[in-house]
């Protein structure tokens, strides 16, 4: 099943199979994207990916979180990132920009000595304490991630994913640790999930509602019990809340994640080295799942085809998303296919994060 065509999103997928967005540290400065990012999606695409997620692209020159993180805050991006969709598509493959705002995890500079939030909740990972943004500022946030789908559009993607996980700005919206204002963008549920909603159907009116829009999804921000913090933040059920109004706002699949800086450790975890290890976003995903119609993409520590299919008969998930296993092999997708091997041979140690370009630096005996 995992191997055969699927359509999701109106696209003809040919498996099941997904890169999760992957920060490469390959663009420029500026956030131009560069031909090694072309070379690294084209690997993928010729290797059978069937959905390749780009990394995160900051829609506001304010919202970028990471070195060398590709932009999408201008219309001078459209015509390199052109290149990069023309070289996936003499493939089978498809691909879609992620797009995100830092929020209380952007960089601080000279030009943005403070980072903007729902709130003025300090972040206890880095001791920064955000500005809490104005409702002017939000709607010209809505405005920016629009913008960045309609060039995301011209510049060939496929459709794009909303970045709302992680502890960047759009899932600082949805946690009730890091949102308590009382006006229409915090309080309940579906008010803390109105700037997701509002982007949504702002991108349907300018790029049409037929453009494929998805969601990587915080399940949960990942504080965990024992520690000061357990019990803060966003958790389920407020997360298959969230799913449902998203649904219904027209997103057409949910990748479900989790974990926020502060949490640590929590997204990209380390020392998966068993098939009861994989998968730790699964009790979440399993969930999301049974309370929406539309497709839920799986991601976090999957390594084995058992697994992966186990995954998929057991209703957790339709789509398999990996990041670091397609860094280590890129070719991963035709070697699992033709048995070659039975599972990822990622040890999950992260030393991936190069900043001079994500690379497997793990030395295999
Ligand atoms: C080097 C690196 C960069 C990442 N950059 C992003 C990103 O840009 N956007 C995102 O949503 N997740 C990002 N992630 C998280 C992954 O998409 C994924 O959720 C996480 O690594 C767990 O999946 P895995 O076990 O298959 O690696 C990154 C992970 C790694 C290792």
């Amino acid at each position: 099943m995992i191997f055969d065509p699927i359509t999701v999103c109106n696209l003809d997928l040919q498996n099941r199979f997904v890169r999760s967005a992957t920060q490469e540290f390959m663009a420029e400065e500026d956030g131009t994207p560069t031909g090694r990012l072309g070379d690294l999606y084209e690997e993928l695409a010729r290797n059978e990916v069937g959905l390749i997620i780009t990394g995160y692209s900051y829609v506001l020159p304010g919202g970028q979180s990471d070195a060398l993180q590709q932009g999408i805050y201008d219309d001078r991006f459209i015509e390199p990132y052109r290149k990069i969709t023309e070289r996936v598509h003499r493939y089978k493959s498809k691909i879609v920009l992620q797009v995100v705002h830092g929020g209380r995890q952007a960089n601080i500079s000279a030009e943005f000595p403070v980072p903007i939030a729902p709130s003025q909740v300090k972040n206890g990972h880095s001791s920064v304490v955000p500005r809490e943004m104005t409702e002017e500022e939000i709607l010209e946030m809505i405005e920016a991630f629009t913008k960045a789908a309609v060039r995301a559009k011209k510049a060939g993607f496929d459709g794009v994913q909303l970045h709302c996980a992680h502890g960047f700005l759009l899932s600082n919206f949805i946690s009730p640790y890091t949102n308590t204002r009382a006006d229409r963008w915090g309080g309940s549920v579906e008010n803390r999930s109105r700037i997701i909603t509002e982007i949504v159907r702002r991108i349907k009116e300018e790029a049409g509602p037929e453009f494929p829009i998805m969601v990587k999804l915080n399940a949960t921000d990942g504080f965990r019990s024992g520690t000061a913090k357990a019990g803060l933040g966003l958790n389920a059920p407020e997360c298959v809340e969230i799913a449902k109004l998203l649904e219904k706002a027209g997103v057409c699949a949910i990748e479900v994640s989790g974990g926020i800086s502060e949490a640590g450790g929590v997204t990209i975890r380390t020392a998966i080295n068993s098939p009861a290890k994989e998968a730790y976003f699964k009790n979440y995903s399993k969930m999301i799942k049974a309370a929406v119609g539309i497709p839920v993409i799986l991601v976090g520590g999957i390594r084995s085809l058992s697994v992966m299919q186990c995954l998929i008969e057991s209703g957790c998930a339709d789509f398999i998303s990996m990041s670091r296993s397609f860094i280590s092999e890129p070719d991963l997708v035709p070697k699992l296919k033709s048995g070659k091997s039975s599972k990822a041979r990622c040890v999950s140690c992260n030393l991936c994060f190069d900043p001079e370009g994500i690379r497997c630096n793990f030395e295999f005996d």
